[in-house]
């Protein structure tokens, strides 16, 4: 079985590790990192170019293609793939609009009934509507451009002033480009936030365990929003309550809206969650598997992740038996200085091949140059630790060990990731 992964993160590195568990797997990744050529074959093509992955997979004879980041999702490359017979696991681009374009989203729920904040969406055009909208605003509101803007184009604002410079950037300034022309004016909302995975093929879905993301740079959720410093996985959070409504009241009613309206959703459907007092509610949809959620979530599942993607891609998910190993993961984002702003690349990383037994290390951005492997992105490294007992907190400090061995110059990371986790369980005690 030949399968391409498309991408170079540390997503792909985690898909790419959990589907050589399939003995007898041949994987490729294009274009790949460092991390992954050390178990993949890296193919030099970059992920938005359609074309040459095509010819890529007919002339290997790939029997899947499974693609991690959005770009090509929303560049239509299911769309082209299946269109020549290959076959190929994400949303075709009409279906992928529930991550493009953050109004289509809130319009779709709507319609749906699917529970999300209020919301006004409005256009470049309409910026004086915009502006007297602002003036009379409960505060504190959230400003999303709508279309993709690498995890950055969320604002959260607690006055009018801050709104207005905000509108500045995106109407004026045109920091997120076209993606910015038209902006979504959500509602706040508070509670807990969960990310949590639907593998679909349109019709029947299997949900992965609940894993919670840490989107800010610095400790404690201050500073600057980033893709992701860190996550773990299960969250104790989502309840099992919790999780039957996400599946009846968001997950299914996708699933079935999507159909409905022609353009079933087949992938993976990363609903973006948060837990409020009246319930889960959405706060984004994103057309593919998360990052760094990925690297942590992949960890506990027992049952072939190749079976559960192919079998997605195939139109038979419902023959797929999801199993778990009751592990908990928890994996720490090392990023270079200055990131999510200006930061260096070319760094070189030491440490990476001193091993610690329930770690692994997933590459996000780094590269082999003259038989070193630097660094080339603001985040680096995603270093996954796992508890087989389940534990969180083992799962944490496993992950941290492991991060004291590693070095670049400007490296740093969160020392928090997991704390969330570890202080409920504590509050819960023994005999929860
Ligand atoms: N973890 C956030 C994302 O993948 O978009």
């Amino acid at each position: 079985m030949k399968v391409l992964v498309v991408g170079s993160g540390g997503r792909e590195h985690a898909l790419v590790d959990a589907i050589l568990r399939d003995k007898g797997t041949q994987v490729y990744c294009a274009p790949g990192n460092a991390g992954i050529s050390r178990q993949a074959e890296c193919v030099n093509i970059k992920s938005d170019d359609i074309s040459s992955l095509l010819r890529f997979a007919k002339s290997e004879g790939i029997d899947l293609t499974v693609v991690g980041p959005e770009q090509p999702l929303a560049a239509g490359i299911v769309d082209v793939f299946e269109s020549r017979g290959r076959k190929i696991f994400g949303p075709r681009k009409l279906a992928a609009r529930l991550e493009t374009s953050k109004a289509f989203a809130k319009e779709f729920m709507k319609r749906w009934k699917i529970p999300t904040s209020d919301f006004m969406t409005f256009t470049i055009k309409q910026t004086d509507e915009l502006r007297r909208y602002l003036e009379d605003a409960k505060y504190p509101l959230v400003l999303k451009a709508d279309g993709l803007a690498a995890g950055k184009g969320v604002s959260i604002v607690g006055s009018r002033s801050e709104a207005e410079a905000e509108l500045e950037k995106f109407f004026v300034k045109k920091v997120f480009g076209e993606s910015g022309e038209r902006i979504v004016v959500e509602e706040f909302m508070t509670g807990t936030e969960a990310s949590v995975f639907a593998i679909t093929d349109g019709e029947d879905y299997v949900v992965l365990p609940p894993a919670q993301d840490h989107k800010r740079v610095g400790d404690n959720d201050l500073g600057k929003n980033t893709g992701g410093m860190g996550a773990f996985a299960p969250t104790p959070f989502v309840s099992p309550g919790d999780m039957e409504k996400v599946k009846s009241q968001v997950i299914e009613r996708v699933i079935e809206g999507t159909r409905a309206e022609g353009y079933a959703f087949r992938g993976c459907l990363y609903c973006g969650l948060m837990l409020t007092e009246e319930g889960p509610k959405v706060v984004e949809f994103n057309a593919r598997f998360g990052d760094p959620e990925t690297q942590a979530v992949l960890q506990l599942i027992d049952s072939s992740v190749l079976g559960l993607l192919q079998t997605a891609a195939d139109r038979k998910i419902g023959s797929y038996k999801l199993t778990l190993n009751g592990a908990a993961a928890v994996c720490v984002i090392a990023a270079s200085q200055g990131y999510p702003d200006h930061y260096e690349k070319g760094k070189e990383i030491i440490g990476l091949d001193d091993n610690l037994p329930g770690t692994k290390i997933f590459h996000s951005g780094s590269v082999i140059k003259e038989g070193k492997t630097l660094t080339d992105g603001g985040r680096v490294l995603g270093i996954t630790g796992v508890d087989k007992g389940g534990e969180i907190k083992r799962a944490s400090e496993l992950a941290y060990s492991r991060a004291q061995k590693l070095h670049f110059d400007g490296m740093f990371f969160r020392h928090d990731i997991g704390n969330k986790a570890i202080n409920f369980e504590l509050k819960k005690g023994p005999n929860r």
